[in-house]
C-alpha cells in the first residue's frame, strides 16, 4: 500500500527501512524521501515507524 504518494513509498519500504535502522521520520525522509514534500503522509508514516519499532522490540524480548 502506498503511504507517501509524492515519493511512491509503500508500507513495506517503510518496514524495510526500520529493519535497516531508521528510527524516525527525519531519517526515513533521508533514505527514501517519504514525508518530505507535501507532508500529508507524515502522521501515517510516523505511526508505521512507531508500530514497526514496537513490534521489533516485542520480538526481541
Ligand atoms: S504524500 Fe508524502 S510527502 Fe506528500
Amino acid at each position: 500500500m502506498y503511504v507517501c504518494i509524492c515519493h511512491a513509498v509503500t508500507d513495506h519500504q517503510i518496514h524495510d527501512a526500520v529493519d535497516g535502522g531508521v528510527q524516525d521520520l527525519g531519517q526515513l525522509g533521508e533514505v527514501c524521501g517519504a514525508g518530505t514534500n507535501c507532508g500529508r503522509c507524515r502522521e501515517m508514516v510516523q505511526e508505521l515507524i512507531d508500530r514497526h519499532l514496537a513490534e521489533a522490540v516485542s520480538y526481541a524480548a
